[in-house]
């Protein structure tokens, strides 16, 4: 098996698994909800097995949960790697979303809380959106799109704020079939530039600026360098919406601003019945070769394992059957702190949860602001009882201190969780003790922005849960460990993750791309999906996941290529060549650390590091500046010419090299000139 990345902590976590402490699920008093939807380990590995034994019954009884304008006329049809789900039938997901409660009996119901960064006189500005304002937001955005000439299937970009009109944008695209791609607003102008050029985007939403930490992020500047970098005059609209009071330039016929356009909408848009393998979203992630690739999702698999995943695995239980208006809602309040420009935003902020009836929280600035307590001020305001954030940020909060969620009341808890990366056994244990009271269970949910929802997890109060283990695969989810050759590994062995039936909210494709699709994912085991993780199992069968196994790094739990940060250190006129590996960070889980060897003229002083690091970040963006860079007089590589990444990885990681097999490496005098070279 290839090497795994540091910093994914399997070797704090073999130490764990030898003495592995078990946490037995609460019971639902304890956490504090009325029950657990699933009660025992027996009705899970029932469901568990009736789900692989019949996935077309399992996956319909789930669907019929949510509402289709009309049905399907096969549960699936699989050719492998093409797999369509509810064939033939029509929905919507912007109507299950939304519409689908104003027509029952929940249109006063909180749909969004959403809360401001900024707190002017020690105050949060709170915007709650009930349903039916949801619904008459969507359908005048919905037409304002329409009025631009959008249609089902073009490709909206969105490059906004955590604001509530970036749910309402989303929704409004979803209600027309318009396909999003939806930008995290870390990202550079080129990185916009890179994505409305694959995707032939003519029309960008964005916002005058973003808050982040008490300061403002241009992204309308971002939007208008990024369109100046476009070969040819594409974008036809650019939305704007302002949120920051900074000025920005109008570009006349193209930029429009959101209020005067909404304002002039009229309300009356109906959802489109939309065939359920119609493209919902495509949102761009990093692979080991080349520019990011544009994920496909669909609408109707995609919708029902986003919803089924919420359900379970968070416990949300809104009590929709019951026309109860005060207590209907359980009083449960979901809120996932990522940003909705990833996949973890997508399905667990608006489209896994929102059918379900709980109101999903969207938080839009840092967590330290304008303290360090900011996240527990809102769990304890908001009495929030779903949280679920990623192991770099439980990190920070440990670094931080217990003083901070200390000082609040976070006993409305009953469910955390976290996704990203593997978590540190330390962090899960904090997590559980400091944030959990000792009476939350904790979900490490495993999956991909390919996977769409989550795949391998526990379920609360059911699912006995060892720190550091994703315990085991979700309903439908066929996961196993093998070797090279696909073949299956027996239980407590360690090789590749590999999943071997379809589930609904697969990707059907890369953008623009059918080879690369093919080869990435379909074509290292023969008949299964390869997510390019490596992973173990103990005696249990819980699963252990050990970092990817390509050329992806996981910093921070944001996926970037190693290629792509190098691409970007070489655009720089000072760099020759430039080698980029993850290194082990105590935050970050890890960090990036690039070699570079520059060219004649240009000298390694700490002024070209930091400028170098300025590049990369408006190359790609923040997360992407390498932590450590070293300039070396070559890199070091095999006969072939192949960089040895190994060696780098351990000089990086101040590993000692003696262990290391250097019997194919061209120069070793290279070698030892890198480890006496200087990081920083
Ligand atoms: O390596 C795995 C890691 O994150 C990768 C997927 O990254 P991305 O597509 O950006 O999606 C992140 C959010 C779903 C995976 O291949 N990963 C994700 N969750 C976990 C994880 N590694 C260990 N444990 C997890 N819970």
């Amino acid at each position: 098996m290839a090497d795994s990345q540091p910093g994914s902590q399997h070797g704090a976590i073999d130490s764990v698994l030898n003495e592995t402490r078990v946490f037995p699920p609460p019971a639902p008093e304890r956490a504090g909800t009325p029950r657990w939807l699933v009660s025992s380990m027996d009705e899970y590995r029932a469901m568990h097995a009736r789900s692989i034994e019949d996935p077309e019954a399992f996956w319909a009884e789930a669907a019929g949960e949510l509402h289709w304008f009309e049905p399907w006329s096969k549960v699936l049809e699989w050719s492998l790697p093409d797999a369509k789900w509810f064939v033939g039938a029509k929905t919507n997901l912007c109507y299950n979303c939304v519409d689908r409660h104003v027509e029952q009996w929940r249109g006063e119901h909180i749909g969004i809380v959403w809360e401001g960064e900024p707190m002017p006189g020690g105050e949060p500005e709170v915007c709650r959106l009930s349903y039916a304002q949801l619904q008459t937001e969507t359908a005048k955005f919905a037409n304002v799109l329409k009025g631009r000439g959008v249609k089902a299937g073009d490709v909206v970009t969105i490059y906004m704020g955590m604001v509530p009109e970036l749910a309402i944008a989303v929704l409004a695209c979803a209600r027309i079939g318009a396909v999003h791609s939806v930008i995290f607003g870390g990202f550079s102008a080129q990185a916009i530039a890179d994505r409305v050029v694959d995707a032939s985007s003519k029309l960008i939403i964005t916002c005058d600026g973003a808050w982040r930490r008490g300061k403002v992020v241009p992204l309308k500047q971002n939007v208008d360098d990024a369109i100046d970098k476009l070969d040819a005059n594409t974008v036809e609209t650019v939305i704007v919406l302002k949120r920051c009071g900074n000025q920005v330039s109008r570009a006349d016929g193209r930029d429009v601003d959101w209020h005067e356009q909404t304002n002039a909408a009229s309300d009356d848009c109906p959802c489109a019945p939309l065939d359920s393998e119609h493209m919902s979203f495509l949102l761009y992630t990093s692979g080991s070769t080349g520019k990011p690739k544009g994920i496909q999702h669909t609408v109707g698999g995609f919708m029902v394992y986003t919803y089924l995943t919420s359900k379970y695995v968070f416990n949300l239980i809104p009590g929709l059957d019951e026309p109860k208006r005060d207590d209907a809602q359980n009083g449960q309040v979901f809120w996932c702190t990522a940003d909705v420009g990833w996949i973890t935003g997508h399905s667990y902020i608006i489209y896994g949860i929102m059918p379900t009836g709980v109101p999903t929280l969207m938080y839009e600035g840092a967590p330290n602001f304008p303290g360090d307590d900011r996240f527990w001020d809102i769990v304890q305001r908001h009495k929030v009882t779903q949280f679920y954030t990623a192991p770099t940020a439980i990190r920070a909060f440990m670094k931080w201190g217990d003083k901070h969620p200390k000082k609040h009341d976070l006993s409305s808890l009953q469910v955390l969780g976290t996704v990203g990366e593997p978590i540190n056994p330390e962090a899960w244990m904090w997590y559980h003790r400091v944030i959990g009271g000792e009476t939350c269970p904790i979900v490490d949910t495993w999956w991909q922005t390919e996977t769409g929802g989550h795949m391998l997890t526990p379920l609360p109060g059911v699912t006995p849960t060892k720190p550091g283990s994703c315990t085991l695969p979700f309903f439908g989810i066929d996961a196993a460990i093998v070797n090279d050759q696909g073949k299956e590994l027996p239980k407590g062995s360690g090789g590749l993750l590999a999943i071997r039936k379809p589930w609904p909210s697969m990707l059907r494709g890369i953008f623009g791309d059918r080879e690369r699709f093919i080869e990435t994912y379909w074509s290292k085991l023969p008949g299964m999906y390869f997510p390019g993780d490596g992973a173990h199992t103990d005696s249990d069968g819980y699963f252990w996941i050990m970092g990817r196994v390509d050329d992806v790094m996981n910093v921070s739990g944001h996926r970037l290529g190693t290629m792509e940060v190098e691409s970007a250190l070489v655009s720089h006129e000072s760099v020759v060549e430039a080698a980029v590996v993850g290194m082990p960070h105590e935050i970050k889980g890890t960090g990036i650390a690039a070699f570079v060897t520059l060219g004649n003229g240009f000298d390694p002083t700490d002024d070209l590091k930091a400028a170098l690091r300025e590049h990369v970040g408006k190359q790609i963006g923040a997360i992407a500046k390498p932590d450590q860079i070293r300039f070396t007089g070559a890199l070091p590589k095999t006969r072939s010419g192949k960089i040895m990444r190994r060696l780098l990885r351990s000089i990086a990681a101040g590993e000692t090299l003696v262990t290391q097999d250097t019997s194919t490496l061209e120069d070793y005098a290279v070698v030892a000139k890198l480890q006496e070279s200087e990081e920083g």
